[in-house]
């Protein structure tokens, strides 16, 4: 998969060059190339933002940079990326969704920061590729670069090849709508605390009741809403 970055502090992406993620790069599983928005200016200041207009605070990314960056990755794309600019007024980046974006060719993404970039941008945009508005959660960042690089890292994982063991994968919380059932190993017994007995009595069945009934009651107790009614 090729992942192309968009950002005005592409050094916080180095952190995709260490684990899983840094061990696909190199073995070519992932192709990702992170792009400095100032190298699309054009004036002596790298201006990539000014003030909005109607008013108001703060500072809004002008788009004139941002065409220039997405004109320069889609030119050299074999086929239209999905092009995922994270924003905390987006849709809600599920793992459904990273599953989704891990079976595509090629992601984009545009990282905002300040009041958010031109709104023009995503129009634009979606006549080089299918735009996705993508929240991490319902907080506001300081710009998009931290939920890039959770994204990135919850869509990479799903690549196959990328996580050594695909089973670890299949187990998780959210991959069947249920928070995941809790894991214990040895010793089996650690300060006073004991490993639950089913765990030790050898009988499969059993166990796989007990992990069914506790990602039930996780679930319930954490995370009501996951809940169908
Ligand atoms: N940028 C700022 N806040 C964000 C959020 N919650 N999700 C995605 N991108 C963001």
């Amino acid at each position: 998969m090729r992942i192309d970055v968009v950002s005005i502090f592409p050094t916080i992406f180095d952190a995709l060059e260490v684990s899983l993620l840094g061990k696909a790069r190199q073995t070519g599983l992932l192709d990702v190339r992170v792009h400095d928005l100032r190298d699309y200016t054009h004036d002596r200041h790298r201006t990539v933002d000014d003030t909005p207009y109607g008013g108001g605070a703060g500072m809004v990314m002008k788009p004139e940079p941002w065409g220039l960056a997405l004109d320069d990755i889609a030119q050299d794309a074999a086929e239209p990326p999905v092009i995922v600019f994270p924003s905390p007024a987006g849709e809600r980046f599920t793992q459904k969704i990273a599953r989704e974006l891990s079976h595509e060719d090629h992601l984009v993404f545009g990282c905002g920061r300040y009041e958010g970039i031109d709104e023009r941008v995503f129009d634009y945009a979606a006549g080089l590729g299918r735009v996705r508005l993508l929240s991490l959660g319902d907080y506001v960042l300081n710009g998009g670069e931290v939920a890039v690089m959770a994204m990135v890292e919850a869509i990479g994982r799903l690549i196959p090849g990328v996580v050594g063991n695909p089973e670890s994968l299949v187990e998780e919380s959210h991959e069947d709508g249920l928070l995941e059932y809790p894991s214990f190993t040895k010793p089996a017994s650690w300060r006073g605390r004991d490993v639950p007995p089913v765990l030790l009595s050898g009988n499969h069945g059993a166990v796989a009741t007990w992990r069914r009934e506790q990602q039930i009651e996780r679930t319930r107790e954490r995370r009501p809403d996951l809940l169908p009614d």
